[in-house]
């Protein structure tokens, strides 16, 4: 049955009233202090100096004209740098973005490498200084793309191959056949606020601000690299100013300036530069697909097979491995997919938003779209009629799944019966006019989580857990949930977040703050429910029991893990690792599901593309806010905008170089890039995901929204872009 949009808003209590920001005035007003923003009295300031090769060796510094900047404190290179614990890296189960320290010897492994730190009194010090550090280096050529000569391919075989059925012996039985390779670019990460540390010792402690998304994980792997016990180490990032993933693992520079803060008896500040965030940080590596599947005469899909290729450092095998996703969409028959790591001179990539999903999804929504055609099925129904209700590799059922649901909204709300098949049969003056549709999903994962929640006589209640918000609403839901259930008003909350002084929360990535810690808060105050309606039988919510009681204070801790973990996960937890189980899993299969329709208006000659407008309908279990899960979910279309027509780092292959590592040249959605946008919250009610009833919105709105484009694009001119991000050169005639 289809949905309007009345019957979507705010009409069933798993949809939380639209709450504004309680940090919003915070932010605004710029009170709200970020990890940069506290002023360190006495602090010394710092500035990186980045390699300008490729790869090789440093063969020496000429430090003379640095040194003799005035206030300039220390430089340190390799040379004199102290010798540190490599990171743990988080591929092999560790917190750290990647497996090496930086100034631990000479070799260089990609271009925009640390290879010294000035510390000054003052910032412009040590920027002058930093541009007055002469490195000789013994350079070699460097191979720094995905098909680059010299560059290593890794099968990791076991960790990432999927195949049940036959795939290749289906594909030649299918009636119906497509077979092409997709590739997606480099991305990076511009969150508004910078990379940075500031440290500071107090005796034998030392307090670390830094923008995170982890502050347990970031000080379990401060602890490794220093050499000093967990419990000396404190760690404080109360704002974050964006995130998207860029901020969740500890970076390699950080040690660094904790050390410099220990010898030097300074406080130590860095903040780096939008040029060093390219290279110092994370980033999306680039891609590419290699897709084949089929279908029957009925337009049933048959078999799959994806091979993956995605970048890496020469070091470090990160992969995000999409085929574990893009497997489960649809009810093929047999399934063959593979992911390869391809060993490059860059830095090691990292998450950014939707990790695997907005790649895989790319190949996986552009490659059923053609498919469909060549069977001449409607695009939507082609999707609808291969949809499956059990994860169709293991047969284990889905918790809940929505997608025929938001096809169903989504498709309504933007007009698909009036869409026209014809390629280029839609048009407006000197506008070819283009409609596509793509699958959007999201694994719903959890880790365990602990909270403290107190209530006190006054009707004041407090709660006290170290995630993080990182801009996602995280602060306002929490006091939303603890308002509900002990029934003070929500300006009654006060919300304590990402300090390692408080208990230990998830981390704030692949979108599982919500349904982890909202599980976790709700059992304590459920608790401090109880306890008072065994005290008193007067008034009807906790609060009116407190005051009834005449107690001063009560308090609940809580530790919540995911079902299918157990004491081992809430250790792990408490030690600072990660733990996160979701998605496809051995008893049961939690995905988020959405539909994404767009139009897409090309200029007939100068091929100038323009996104008029996208709508999205996402089902995600209980929504806890409806305004700041609208803003979660129209903020992902918005970068599912970029992925398909804008953003992409560019590389000179002969230095290994970013060349557009700035925000005038790194391009982005801006206001006259997204018109019309709308996102339609599908009623849904999943009792067995987790006891929240919450599967997380984070990334779930940017995964297909570049296939959807990409899709309409074909619709309006027939050029079928298989290499993102589309840009118009792209789409003139051959
Ligand atoms: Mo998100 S990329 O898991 O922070």
């Amino acid at each position: 049955m289809p949905y309007t949009v009345q019957e979507n808003r705010g009409q069933t209590d798993r949809i939380g009233k639209p709450h504004d920001r309680i940090d919003g005035r915070l932010k605004v007003t710029g009170d709200a202090r970020y990890s940069l923003d506290f002023a360190l009295p006495n602090a010394l300031h710092s500035e990186l100096v980045l390699a300008t090769i490729g790869r090789g060796r440093v063969t020496g510094f000429d430090l003379a004209e640095a040194e003799a900047v005035p206030g300039v404190r220390r430089i340190y290179t390799h040379e004199n740098a102290p010798q540190r614990q490599s990171p743990r890296f988080f591929g092999a189960g560790g917190t750290g973005a990647r497996s090496w320290l930086p100034l631990q010897d000479d070799r260089v492994y990609y271009h925009g490498e640390i290879v010294a730190l000035v510390v000054a009194d003052t910032l412009v010090a040590a920027r002058e200084a930093a541009a007055k550090v002469k490195v000789s280096y013994a350079a070699e050529a460097p191979a720094a793309t995905l098909d680059a000569e010299g560059a290593e391919v890794e099968d990791p075989e076991g960790m990432t191959a999927i195949a049940t059925g036959d795939a290749q012996a289906a594909m030649s039985r299918a009636a119906t056949t497509h077979e092409a390779e997709y590739t997606t670019p480099a991305q990076h990460h511009n969150a508004m606020e910078l990379y940075g540390a500031a440290a500071q010792w107090n005796g034998e402690n030392l307090t670390v601000w830094t923008p995170s998304q982890f502050v347990y994980g970031f000080q379990k792997g401060l602890s490794h690299e220093l050499g000093i016990e967990r419990s000396r180490i404190r760690v404080i990032s109360p704002f974050v100013g964006g995130a998207f993933g860029g901020k969740g693992m500890l970076m390699n520079f950080v040690s660094l300036v904790a050390g410099a803060s220990r010898e030097l008896g300074r406080p130590v500040q860095l903040m780096c530069s939008r040029e060093a965030c390219y290279t110092v940080g994370s980033f999306r590596a680039e891609t590419a697909h290699a897709v084949r599947m089929g279908a029957d005469e009925q337009g049933h899909l048959g078999p799959y097979e994806h091979t993956g290729r995605e970048l890496t450092s020469r070091p470090d095998t990160y992969l995000v491995r999409g085929t574990e996703n893009t497997v489960r969409m649809y009810d093929f028959s047999d399934y063959g997919s593979n992911v390869l790591a391809v060993h490059a001179d860059r830095q090691t990539p990292g998450f950014m938003r939707a990790p695997p999903e907005v790649p895989y999804f790319f190949a996986l929504e552009s490659a059923i779209d053609e498919l469909a055609r060549k069977t001449g099925t409607d695009p939507v129904q082609f999707r609808v009629q291969n949809d499956t209700q059990k994860d169709p590799v293991t047969g284990t059922p889905f918790t809940s799944r929505s997608l025929v649901e938001c096809y169903e909204a989504a498709g309504e709300r933007f007009g698909w019966d009036r869409y026209s098949p014809e390629v280029g049969s839609m048009t407006d003056g000197d506008e070819l006019i283009g409609w596509g549709v793509a699958t959007a999903t999201y694994p719903t994962q959890m880790s365990p989580a602990t909270a403290r929640v107190t209530l006190s006589g006054d009707g004041r209640a407090r709660v006290m857990t170290a995630a993080h918000d990182v801009g996602t609403g995280v602060y306002t839901i929490f006091a939303q949930s603890v308002a509900d259930k002990l029934g003070v008003p929500v300006s009654a909350v006060t919300v304590e977040l990402g300090d390692t002084e408080l208990p230990p929360g998830p981390i704030s990535g692949g979108s599982i703050t919500t349904a982890s810690s909202i599980s976790c808060i709700e059992q304590a105050c459920d608790r401090i429910a109880e306890r008072l309606a065994a005290e008193t039988s007067e008034g009807s919510t906790p609060a009116e029991r407190m005051k009834a009681s005449g107690r001063p204070f009560i308090e609940e801790y809580a530790e919540w893990t995911p079902l299918q973990t157990g004491a081992e996960a809430l250790r792990a937890h408490y030690d600072g690792d990660v733990r996160i189980v979701g998605g496809a899993q051995k008893d049961f299969c939690a995905f988020a599901f959405g539909a994404e329709f767009c139009e897409v208006r090309i200029n007939k000659y100068t091929r100038e593309i323009r996104v008029p407008r996208l709508i999205g309908a996402f089902a995600a279990g209980r929504i806890m806010n409806e305004k700041t899960a609208r803003s979660q979910l129209l903020g992902g279309m918005i970068w599912g905008i970029g992925s398909a027509l804008h953003e992409e780092t560019e590389l000179d292959p002969r230095y290994g170089a970013y060349m557009n590592d700035n925000l005038a040249e790194y391009l982005v959605p801006v206001n006259a890039d997204v018109q019309e946008l709308e996102a339609i919250i599908v009623p849904e009610v999943d009792k067995q995901v987790n006891p929240a009833g919450v599967k997380g919105i984070g990334e779930l709105g940017c995964v297909g929204t570049s296939a959807a484009i990409a899709n309409a694009v074909y619709h309006a001119t027939g050029v079928r872009v298989r290499d993102l991000p589309i840009r118009m050169e792209k789409l003139l005639p051959a």
